[in-house]
């Protein structure tokens, strides 16, 4: 069988953990070279490794998207190595504090919408504007945003995440209809609760963690291999006709 993304250049933001690590390897395993991009330099490596030793093609680099400067040099490293950009996956996320949103500190507040929005907003103006140079695959470049389900309806714990994953939602659908005509799909993904790094405060004890397994509807969390597999065919040549749409990916929490 044909592979989903081969010889394409993906670029993937957050990749040195949890759902972007999955992300990584599977765009490796589909044929892609992989740019491995996070925060911590030394996570990213270790996926660009396993990325490896899976018989994929990957390299690591560092980026902050909330740094302007750092997001454009992200995609210049891209194009310097692998001479274009096909496929990205803004991924880079935070939860920010528990906390209801009287209780929310300003600070925090600041912090959630920088990483989640601002760096999101940097990735896609840095991304678009190279693929706007390009001859665009078939089926068309594209761009997948990591939104969350607390993208599509409110999450009173959590209402400074959920105010970022609902403007990942709106900014991917302004960019879907603003760019689809010059070849480039932008699509977001709405996973429900995954159990990475990231989710661990949302499981404060086992009775909360139970409780939030149930909310699924298929009785427990998604893997991470779920979420990456969904992106990745996002990206394919398969899926040449959506753009503009949060893809839930959530065992049917919000059915
Ligand atoms: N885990 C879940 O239940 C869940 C559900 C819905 C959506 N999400 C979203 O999925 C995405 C990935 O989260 P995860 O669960 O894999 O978490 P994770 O903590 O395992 O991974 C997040 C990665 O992002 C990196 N990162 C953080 N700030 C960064 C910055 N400023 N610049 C570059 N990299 C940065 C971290 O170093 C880390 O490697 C996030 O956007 C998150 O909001 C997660």
């Amino acid at each position: 069988m044909p592979r989903q993304v081969d010889g394409r250049v993906a670029l993937v933001t957050g990749a040195g953990s949890g759902i972007g690590r999955a992300t990584a390897l599977r765009f490796g395993a589909e044929g892609a070279r992989v740019v491995v991009a996070d925060i911590v330099l030394q996570a990213g490596e270790e996926t660009a490794r396993l990325v490896q030793d899976a018989g994929g093609e990957a390299l690591a680099v560092r980026v902050d998207v909330t740094d302007e400067d750092s997001v454009r040099s992200m995609v210049e490293f891209t194009v310097s190595r692998y001479g274009r950009l096909d496929c990205a996956h803004n991924n880079a996320g935070i939860l920010g504090p528990v906390a209801e949103m009287t209780e929310y500190p300003r600070a925090d507040y600041d912090q959630v919408i920088s990483v989640n929005v601002t760096g999101v907003w940097l990735c896609m103006q840095a991304e678009l504007r190279q693929m706007l140079t390009q001859d665009p695959p078939q089926g068309g470049h594209s761009i997948v945003n990591t939104a969350s389900v607390a993208g599509l309806v409110g999450s009173p714990t959590i209402p400074a995440y959920s105010a970022s994953k609902h403007a990942v939602v709106g900014m991917t659908n302004s960019a879907a209809r603003g760019y689809g005509k010059r070849g480039i799909r932008v699509n977001s993904v709405c996973p429900a609760l995954v159990d990475t790094p990231l989710a661990q405060p949302l499981f404060e004890n086992a009775e909360s963690e139970e409780r939030m397994r149930l909310r699924q509807a298929v009785g427990r969390f998604g893997d991470v291999e779920e979420i990456a597999s969904t992106v990745v065919w996002l990206s394919s040549g398969d899926a040449s006709f959506i753009t503009g749409t949060p893809m839930r990916v959530d065992g049917g929490a919000l059915a």
